[in-house]
């Protein structure tokens, strides 16, 4: 080595590292005052700075020492130091750590999140995170790693696992009524990547044709959806949707590509797309040749009456339907897929492999090994029990707590919509509700926006009532917070 060259400790040479080496990102400069000091000062600015953190394990000497192409001797030194100044202790049984309290000056731990950790979390898309089936997960894991190649560990391929779509296409088919085949899957980080491959496959379209592309969506609808597809460079033009779901008598007469819909349940106002407004819609998409998202993101939460089937079935060669795990196992997953027809399939392929070369072949492996062993559909059929509960005791509640609130759409998915009244300013449910430390969402619906039949009216405020991560115990307090917020946010509350 040069004199002044310098000594990184980088994982340049993983194989033959001792068990329990640790990298460590130092750089040490011959020349530039005694190693040992150099190592000092390195680890407590790691510490200061917050990338070594209490209680965390140090590499052993003999291997930072290796590391770092130094004398072991320069790392014992600068480690005995450390520990008499109580930046870094010694562990019992060999060792070395960094100290409980490692510096005074060391980065002082975020407040928590009032946002991210509120006394009640009812925001409308977020399941109960507290029933992740860990257990069946972990076990599910176990397997699809023990059946996997290693060939299938290298890169994915980019619509998935030909098995794991086989699987998730005779899942939908079962459960949603969807007409899949294995070919027609794409596996995806979930519906908001679904949605942006589909609207990029839409731009490239209209750009082929030298057109602008646009797209109807639901008003009020998700707003993530909508923003990312005008991110993609999509115009996206308001349709309204009421207490029956997208209206879609008011979809326009032609100059869109497409319309994104949720049929089963519309987000947020809970209304279900009927017999003749399905059919209205199919129709809609044929005489206008346009493609049809179908976003059946709570699909598997019905507690009255029939579940619809997938709008799919009815025009499997016009309609994308969207799956996602975020609601009946967890929205960190990132997991989701969609069944394409197959007029769109190659470009779909083409946009998933450019997005980001394919998704985790593990964790869709996984999914597929917790649908074939059943854990997954006992997963859902007991989260949806818990949730019919658990949404007959909130209405129960609410209707002491709020008597003048309408509700709809709660025979089905995580939320409750509630049509509050008029005197209601929306601006204030946000104030009263983040000091009561309450998580939740509250729209105002614009008069053309929910302006359907006298049965289907729900312009005006709205708060959408998410019970899905509301432990059971605290339901009536809830209903009590929320009635104190939808109080104090009237103009004439008594
Ligand atoms: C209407 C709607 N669609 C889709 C999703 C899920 O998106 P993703 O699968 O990307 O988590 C949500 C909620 O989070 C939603 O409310």
């Amino acid at each position: 080595m040069r004199k002044d060259q310098k000594r990184t400790a980088e994982p340049d040479h993983p194989a033959g590292r001792p068990a329990g080496g640790r990298d460590l990102a130092i750089t040490l400069t011959r020349g530039a005052g005694p190693l040992h000091r150099q190592l000092e000062d390195a680890l407590r600015a790691a510490i200061r700075d917050g990338r070594l953190t209490a209680g965390e394990p140090l590499p052993a000497t003999r291997t930072l020492a290796a590391d770092l192409d130094v004398s072991r001797g320069v790392v014992v030194e600068a480690y005995a130091q450390l520990v008499a100044e109580a930046v870094l202790q010694t562990v019992p049984g060999g060792g070395t750590r960094v100290g409980d309290r490692p510096a005074a000056h060391a980065r002082a731990a975020r407040p928590a999140d009032p946002l991210t950790t509120p006394r009640y979390d009812l925001r409308p898309f977020v399941p109960e995170l507290s029933a992740f089936p860990r257990r069946a997960w972990i076990d599910a894991t176990a397997r699809a790693l023990r059946g996997m190649t290693d060939a299938q560990l290298a890169l994915p391929h980019p619509t998935g696992d030909a098995g794991v779509r086989a699987t998730l296409a005779r899942y939908s088919g079962r459960a949603r009524g969807v007409r899949a085949h294995a070919d027609d899957v794409v596996v995806t980080s979930g519906s908001m990547q679904s949605i942006r491959l589909v609207g990029e496959l839409l731009r490239r379209r209209a750009e082929r044709v030298g057109a602008a592309p646009a797209i109807a969506v639901e008003a009020p609808g998700f707003p993530l959806h909508r923003l990312s597809l005008e991110r993609e460079g999509l115009r996206a033009v308001s349709v309204p949707a009421d207490a029956g779901g997208l209206r879609v008598d008011a979809l326009p007469d032609g100059g869109v590509d497409a319309v994104l819909v949720t049929p089963a349940h519309q987000f947020p106002l809970g209304g279900e797309l009927s017999a003749e407004r399905r059919a209205a819609l199919i129709g809609w998409a044929t005489t206008h040749d346009a493609i049809v998202i179908e976003d059946d993101y709570d699909g598997e939460y019905r507690y009255a009456g029939d579940t619809p089937t997938a709008l799919q079935a009815d025009e499997p060669d016009r309609v994308v339907y969207l799956a996602t795990a975020s609601k009946t196992l967890a929205t960190a997953l990132r997991l989701g897929w969609m069944v394409v027809p197959p007029a769109l399939r190659s470009e779909l392929a083409e946009a998933k492999l450019w997005a980001d070369g394919g998704s985790s072949a593990l964790v869709q492996q996984t999914l597929a090994a917790l649908v074939v062993s059943g854990a997954y559909d006992r997963h859902v059929r007991r989260s949806r029990d818990r949730y019919r509960r658990r949404r007959g005791r909130l209405l129960d509640a609410l209707a002491v707590t709020m008597p003048d609130a309408r509700t709809v759409g709660a025979e089905a998915g995580l939320h409750l919509t509630l049509r509050l009244p008029d005197d209601v300013a929306v601006a204030r449910i946000w104030t009263a509700a983040a000091d009561e430390s309450v998580a939740l969402m509250a729209i105002d619906v614009g008069a053309d926006e929910a302006s359907g039949g006298d049965d289907h009216q729900l312009a005006g405020p709205v708060l959408l009532v998410g019970f899905g991560n509301l432990p059971d115990a605290l339901v009536d307090d809830a209903a009590a917070a929320l009635g104190r917020i939808v109080t104090a946010a009237r103009s004439r509350p008594y």
